[in-house]
């Protein structure tokens, strides 16, 4: 059995990464502001991204984090991009592979000028996570709809549009915990009836690694 840190594992994508990680056995620490609700027999842990509590971490085999952004742009700074960082460097300091859920559009903020300080603050913790030496995989859902998966492609490049299922992005990011072969990574998701069920593996074997990656 292994420990697993899932950082807003309270929201719809989270609980589902927890439910997965439960069911297969393993131990799992549900931090958020909210932890309180965690999903039954995960073990809460109340925290802010803004100032992450670095014990948390402690002992920890993976960590995933399924934050939504705040709409203040301070406050967006502040969680998605220092808190992000602060996450990144006791991953690497302590070797845990961390699996961080970002979104499309990263490259590319005046397309959505509603949320475009959001995204940026966005990017730059992207950058942090990139650089900062831990084992990272940054999985970027497109739009998000609760529907069961109908297939999933994966795209690196951040130029396309659509929709996916909550379902397939947690299916995706406890793939990339388990992974070495997704580390240095960063890719997109969207639904495609047309490729019915990834070989995780395969395709993150076959992505390209991010070239800040730091390397390890
Ligand atoms: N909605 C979309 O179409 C879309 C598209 C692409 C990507 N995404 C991204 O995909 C991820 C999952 O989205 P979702 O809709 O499943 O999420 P969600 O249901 O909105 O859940 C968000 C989670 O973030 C936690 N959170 C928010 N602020 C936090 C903070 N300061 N510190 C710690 N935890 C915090 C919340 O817990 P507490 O409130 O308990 O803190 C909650 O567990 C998010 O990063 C989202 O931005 C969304």
């Amino acid at each position: 059995m292994s420990t697993f840190v899932v950082v807003g594992g309270t929201g719809r994508t989270g609980r589902l990464v927890v439910d997965r990680l439960a069911a297969e056995g393993h131990e799992v620490v549900v931090a958020s502001r909210g932890a309180a609700e965690a999903p039954a027999g995960a073990r809460p842990a109340t925290m802010d991204l803004a100032a992450p509590e670095v014990s948390v971490f402690a002992g920890a085999d993976g960590v995933v984090i399924s934050v939504e952004p705040p709409k203040d742009p301070a406050q967006a700074e502040a969680v998605m991009h220092h808190g992000v960082a602060a996450v990144a460097n006791v991953a690497a300091r302590e070797d845990i592979p961390l699996v961080l859920v970002s979104q499309i559009y990263l490259t590319r903020p005046a397309e959505h000028p509603e949320m475009a300080e959001r995204i940026e603050a966005r990017a730059r913790g992207e950058a942090a996570l990139r650089t900062s030496g831990a084992q990272y995989t940054i999985v970027r859902p497109s739009w998000l709809h609760d529907l069961p998966a109908d297939g999933v492609r994966v795209e690196q490049g951040d130029t396309g549009d659509g929709r996916i299922s909550r379902a397939a992005v947690a299916d995706a990011v406890v793939a990339a915990l388990f992974d070495p072969s997704a580390s240095g990574k960063t890719f997109e998701l969207y639904d495609d009836p047309e490729s019915p069920t990834p070989d995780w593996s395969t395709v993150f074997a076959a992505l390209t690694e991010d070239p800040e990656h730091a390397g390890l």
